[in-house]
């Protein structure tokens, strides 16, 4: 198992089906038992809850009782100095200071978990860090026990069709959920919510076969149905909407008995409105045991994340390095391209750079960016809407005369997508550039989600990983285009 536990989106399909999950489902004898481990070692938790929590901290605090753990139980930011302004990856320093071994922190801060992860490994600190829940993002632990409870109630972990209600947008362990059942095959999903809170497209291109409804009804012929109360704490939209959006998803008696006979219903808890008391007991709604099946999974989870927190995290997302597609003498370069047509519209520059294959409309944003590094020193023309037969369509292309890109900088450009190439023309010799795929985008651009780390903690940088035609934020895992995060 990895030291670190954060996201679904860093297992692999084996991981989760073949390892993590059976290992959980393998904890349930023990907390059956309620046999209490003697404390064989100093192993300690610190649980840094800065949001409210029942279930999640609940049952990780009793699975620390179990395995015998001596544990620290931080609730709200209230009591800690965040209250004061100190920043996550300080309070995290403080509590890998005072002797954690795992730390599980809950926060609305997206990315703010892989944010310390990442800290506390740079200073050789051996500390776990397990996300309790980031804000909109991720809640993979409660994906787990989700999983456990579908094998358990369902009996298999693909060919079913799961309907998702309520709250798509904001609800996080939704999101998780479908990060990890995106691996499975034959896994149709139908989705009722309302406009506001309609589940983003990065979830949604997931999967294959998706269907789109707005009321429970659509749910109809499910095999299981997953809700989500309305998260009201972080709903970003106009207050008429969240009016309109109360209330709307409720499970009735009239709407259980549409329902298939058999299905099983879900819900991460709490439910607000969505389970009316007179359905509260009917034997589909496992909600209950759904909870219970949190104290395995996060007994496997805190042993696990001990044992490994002496291991090297793996690391998320390299650099790209850049590879030479071309490397000639100047006069060499000059005599192939004056045979070329296609090249003669341009007058060659013999000291500087090109940025070429430039998707069309990013090189005016690019620019920017170089004028940034370069601090306005030297001539750049920006040339758009140039014919390209390579990009099947236009491009743009940026030269530089007399002004030259550090290696990072150059990797960093290329990374925004990897279609951009950089000629480098210094002291006689011609070199092409691209970069290697896949990569890590940073030293530009920022994260356009406010609520993200990046934006919230002095020492986080902007990180994205390129992915097909945009962007997706390290920390909050948000997809975006390449012209959103370049502001
Ligand atoms: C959820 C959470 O915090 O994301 N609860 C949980 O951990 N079981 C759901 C919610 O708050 O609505």
């Amino acid at each position: 198992m990895p030291k670190n536990f954060i996201s679904i989106n860093d297992f692999s399909k084996k991981q989760i089906f073949e390892e993590i999950l059976p290992q959980c489902e393998g904890r349930i004898e023990f907390v059956k038992s309620r046999e209490i481990i003697q404390r064989k070692n100093d192993a300690k938790v610190t649980f840094a809850f800065f949001e409210p929590s029942t279930r999640t901290l609940g049952s990780y605090y009793e699975a620390s009782q179990l395995l015998g753990f001596r544990s620290d139980k931080v609730v709200g930011e209230d009591f800690t100095s965040i209250k004061k302004k100190e920043s996550m990856a300080n309070t995290a320093r403080m509590y890998a200071n005072q002797n954690a071994d795992v730390i599980v922190i809950r926060t609305k801060i997206e990315g703010a978990p892989r944010f310390i992860s990442e800290i506390l490994e740079e200073e050789g600190y051996n500390v776990s860090v397990q996300n309790g829940g980031d804000g909109t993002n991720q809640h993979p632990t409660q994906t787990f026990l989700d999983l456990l409870t579908i094998k358990k109630h369902l009996g298999r972990l693909e060919k079913f069709k799961i309907g998702f209600f309520g709250d798509l947008k904001y609800g996080r362990t939704i999101h998780s959920l479908l990060c990890a059942l995106s691996h499975q095959k034959n896994v149709s999903v139908v989705l009722a919510s309302d406009p506001e809170t309609a589940l983003q497209d990065q979830y949604k291109s997931l999967f294959r076969d998706v269907q789109i409804g707005d009321s429970l009804e659509t749910l109809v012929d499910c095999d299981l149905n997953y809700g989500g109360r309305l998260q009201e704490e972080r709903f970003a939209g106009d207050p008429i909407a969240l009016q309109r959006a109360r209330g709307r998803f409720k499970i009735t008696r009239k709407v259980l008995d549409d329902w298939k006979k058999d299905v099983i219903i879900m819900h991460p808890l709490p439910y607000t409105v969505e389970i009316t008391p007179e359905v509260r007991r009917d034997k589909r709604i496992i909600v209950d045991d759904q909870a219970w099946c949190g104290l395995p999974t996060r007994v496997h989870l805190l042993q696990d994340g001990y044992t490994s927190r002496i291991c090297k995290a793996v690391k998320n997302g390299e650099r790209g390095k850049l590879k030479i597609l071309k490397q000639v003498t100047l006069s060499k370069y000059l005599e192939q391209r004056s045979e070329k047509k296609a090249y003669q519209y341009f007058v060659p520059i013999q000291n500087g750079i090109v940025i070429d294959h430039i998707p069309n409309g990013l090189g005016l944003k690019i620019r920017g960016f170089i004028s940034s590094f370069l601090g306005g020193k030297y001539v750049r023309h920006l040339i758009e809407d140039v014919d390209s037969g390579k990009m099947g369509g236009c491009k743009d292309v940026i030269v530089v005369e007399g002004g030259f890109l550090t290696k990072e900088q150059m990797i960093s450009v290329c990374s925004l997508n990897p279609t951009i190439t950089i000629n480098d023309i210094r002291e006689g010799v011609f070199a092409k550039f691209k970069i290697d795929t896949p990569s890590v985008v940073s030293g530009i651009g920022r994260c356009p989600n406010q609520n993200c780390i990046t934006n919230n903690d002095p020492e986080a940088k902007y990180k994205f990983s390129s992915i097909g035609g945009g962007v997706k934020c390290v920390y909050c895992e948000k997809h975006f285009t390449t012209e959103e995060v370049l502001v």
